[in-house]
């Protein structure tokens, strides 16, 4: 029998480029949607039969009677975020506890971890990396110093070991002088999470995942943020602590190399960032307040106004060679129909060097811009490729020749009807 594929769907900028709305359309084609990284932190917007749900930890298919949705290990998960999330699903009538495995391997995020996410950013001062605050950080430090707790760890002993780490954390907080936190109901209703939890498949998913394969099933890693939060290869230190990379999909589930398919690059016909970090394309003028505007950017978990500019074309490159992208997804080029130009950054600029590559630091990088006619019209409605004006489609042709690579999936509004998947 012919093996299965695991094919990945990565944010491959600073995230929110839509990925919920994808994995919406893409699901039916897979049997399997899994989470490889990242907790809490993400925030998938779907809209669904007229309501709309924001999914953080759970995978997106699990609007799809039929597929199984793994957690996988490269996850962190937040027993009591976790809960809310999933109860909202429940009282909307889906079913979760057959159909979401949660990976032993994954790490718990303890109220006391939350407490110090803010603490450390409250001591950087002005070089606050503007995480969400769920914690993500210090439970992939407390994973990399081999002290995490792990989702199998609720099935042994569980309280002790709980007691342990929150003393140490509470140990690290006096420390740093940050004693000012109560976590008493919050802690309460983590707890409950944990109990709530263990009704789940607590599993082994990187063997089960690898069972699918060698029955032909197939697997859609569904990604968390973007590449340049990766922490290897995004703007560090103002990144997020996981990989949220195609590198990420094979620890992050337990999968070899040669199991993965495509790699979906999705990327929005303009840039967002959330968070502190250098942003070469951020406008601060009307330009950058027209389109968060029009394109509703404001973060999905934290409601912060994103920061909005250009395309960046030597982002694009930089991820689409660390990924090993195969296929290009462009999102809301819909918000762009009403500006008479646009432009896309060509190259970096620091100290009078002009930069094509992402450099060590992009800090102070100015971007260099190529001026582009705008379509000026309404993409929204439009329902094939044929119907593109000529100026979209040369921008079009002009992304896919500088990146190198097929743009195959269009979104023209938040409607999955607005998805447009051009000819081969
Ligand atoms: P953390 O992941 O909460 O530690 O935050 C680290 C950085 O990643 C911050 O700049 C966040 O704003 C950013 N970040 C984390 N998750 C997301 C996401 O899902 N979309 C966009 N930015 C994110």
């Amino acid at each position: 029998m012919k093996k299965g594929k695991v094919d990945a769907l990565l944010g491959i900028v600073f995230g929110d480029e839509g990925k919920g709305k994808v994995v919406d359309v893409f699901t039916p084609q897979y049997d399997v949607v899994a989470r490889f990284a990242g907790g809490p932190n993400a925030g998938h917007t779907i809209i669904f039969e007229g309501k709309k749900f924001v999914l953080r930890s759970i995978p997106s298919g699990i609007f799809a009677e039929d597929k199984v949705n793994i957690i996988g290990n490269g996850c962190v998960i937040a027993p009591d975020l976790f809960m809310a999330e999933a109860r909202e699903l429940e009282s909307a009538g889906y079913d979760l506890k057959s159909r979401l495995h949660i990976s032993k391997r994954a790490h718990l995020i303890l109220p006391t971890h939350r407490v110090l996410d803010r603490a450390y950013e409250a001591a950087k001062g002005k070089n606050k990396v503007g995480t969400t605050g769920k914690g993500i950080g210090p439970t992939y430090s407390d994973k990399a110093s081999r002290t995490g707790l792990r989702v199998g760890d609720i099935l042994d002993n569980f309280e002790a070991k709980y007691q342990a780490l929150k003393a140490r954390h509470e140990q690290i907080l006096k420390d740093l002088n940050y004693t000012d936190y109560d976590i008493s109901e919050e802690e309460k209703t983590w707890l409950e999470g944990i109990k709530y939890m263990s009704e789940y498949p607590l599993t082994d998913t990187e063997i089960e995942i690898n069972q699918y394969l060698k029955e032909g099933k197939n697997v859609l890693a569904e990604g968390a943020q973007g590449t340049m939060l990766d922490i290897d290869h995004g703007t560090y230190p103002f990144v997020s602590s996981s990989n949220t990379t195609s590198g990420g999909v094979c620890t992050g589930l337990g999968v070899g190399p040669n199991a993965i398919g495509e790699v979906f690059g999705i990327f929005k016909a303009y840039s967002t960032r959330v968070g502190s970090g250098p942003f070469p394309v951020e406008l601060f003028d009307e330009t950058g307040d027209k389109i968060r505007e029009i394109g509703h950017e404001y973060g999905a978990v934290t409601g912060r106004n994103r920061r909005c500019g250009w395309v960046d074309l030597v982002a694009l490159k930089y991820a689409i060679m660390i990924n090993g992208v195969t296929q290009l997804i462009m999102m809301k080029s819909d918000v762009l129909d009403g500006f008479e130009t646009i432009k896309a950054c060509v190259a970096y600029k620091k100290d009078g060097v002009i930069m094509t590559d992402v450099p060590f630091e992009t800090e102070g990088c100015e971007a260099v811009y190529k001026e582009i006619k705008g379509w000026n019209c309404d993409l929204s409605s439009m329902t094939s490729e044929d119907q593109f004006p000529q100026e979209f489609k040369d921008y079009i042709k002009f992304l896919e020749d500088e990146l190198e690579t097929p743009i195959t999936i269009l979104s023209v509004g938040p409607d999955r009807a607005q998805t447009i998947i051009r000819k081969k």
